[in-house]
């Protein structure tokens, strides 16, 4: 009878909001994986941070509860934000927990069905909004700006402030150590900022003697991080119209943008872009050979640092965390699509084994 599985609140005295008046579904504390064969293929010592297994499917969770309960603690009735999916299933659930109103913007047609699903059946008032998020998230900021609700999007400091905790997790669930390399998918750039904060937190502590180089990697159709990077500069240029499979990550305009290129310098990481072929095939190979299920965004991860590899900017030995940022049935369309049909057949033995054994 080892201890239960614990949660993020083990990091009370770190976080800005008061604990006993927490708004919380047992957030955090998620599985931390080895993958062995993975990593013996890219010649590195490979873990993901299997975000997906929070109570709604990602990272957001974390950032949700500590931003939930500073709502309550400011006593605000209304909650919103703009989401490529997964920040609207959060926020709906949490808010559903707190008793508030909550209100989300959606681009049209480009979320995926898991994260709608969540978003409507928690209560949330839906509005899908002809256009990107970047154009949604603007309306939303408008919307708080003139105080008609508490905006909870990665822009709002106390959702970084739980999203930190990822940082502090890596470290602790390597006994104290600091991975050479942590490598996740950018969108907004909310979590590279917070995983950032949480890692220095804890270096500036004294808990640990080194820094991960910080690694971001984004989809080629909607990467304005990756391009400052390679232009050796802090001016993000956004990207007008993005386009990706990895709804997740469909951002051109990254309201953290600064603080993500801070954290990749001072880290002497770097950013990458993958295309949609690599992510698809990144999101199969990490479920089939170490059977981690992640939607297409947290696939980025898996499929920059292969990239990485291949180019020889990793070296070999390193070790490396991928945060995996989101469960695989956020999105089952798109894993439908890339699998064949299954074999219908009647329940006649002999038919079966005739098909077994023809395989
Ligand atoms: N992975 C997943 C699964 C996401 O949902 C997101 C962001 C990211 C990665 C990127 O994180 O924005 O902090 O750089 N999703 C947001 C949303 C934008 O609305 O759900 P980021």
């Amino acid at each position: 009878f080892e201890g239960r599985r614990d949660n993020l609140w083990k990091y009370k005295e770190c976080l800005p909001v008061d604990a006993d008046k927490r708004v919380s579904l047992d957030e955090g504390g998620t599985p931390f994986c080895r993958c062995e064969k993975l990593g013996k293929e890219l010649g590195i010592d490979l873990y993901v941070k299997v975000e997906g297994s929070n109570p709604t499917g990602s990272f957001k969770d974390r950032g949700m509860t500590i931003g939930m309960t500073k709502a309550m603690m400011l006593g605000v009735d209304t909650v919103g934000c703009a989401s490529t999916g997964n920040t609207s299933a959060s926020l709906a659930a949490y808010a559903a927990r707190a008793g508030l109103r909550c209100a989300v913007f959606l681009p049209a047609g480009k979320v995926a069905l898991g994260k709608l699903a969540q978003a409507m059946f928690h209560g949330a008032e839906v509005f899908s909004i002809n256009g990107n998020f970047d154009e949604a998230l603007e309306a939303m900021t408008q919307l708080a700006r003139e105080k008609y609700l508490y905006l909870l999007n990665s822009i709002n400091p106390f959702r970084l402030e739980g999203q930190k905790t990822i940082g502090y997790e890596i470290v602790h669930d390597l006994g104290w150590e600091s991975p050479d390399r942590i490598v996740l998918p950018v969108g907004n750039a909310g979590n590279i900022s917070a995983i950032w904060k949480g890692i220095t937190e804890f270096h500036n502590a004294g808990f640990m003697d080194d820094v991960p180089m910080m690694t971001g990697i984004q989809a080629e159709g909607a990467c304005p991080i990756a391009n400052a990077y390679r232009d050796n500069t802090m001016d993000m240029v956004p990207v007008e119209n993005p386009e990706t499979i990895a709804t997740a990550i469909r951002i051109g305009a990254p309201v953290s943008a600064v603080k993500a290129l801070r954290a990749i310098y001072d880290s002497n990481g770097m950013a990458e872009t993958v295309t949609d072929e690599e992510i698809l095939a990144a999101q199969k190979l990490l479920a089939r050979t170490e059977g981690v299920g992640v939607e297409p965004a947290s696939a980025a991860s898996i499929a920059g640092l292969k990239k990485l590899v291949e180019q020889g900017d990793v070296d070999k030995g390193e070790r490396v965390v991928c945060v995996v940022t989101g469960h695989l049935l956020k999105d089952p369309n798109t894993a439908i699509d890339a699998c064949v049909d299954p074999v219908q057949v009647d329940a006649d033995i002999d038919k079966i084994k005739e098909i077994l054994l023809n395989k």
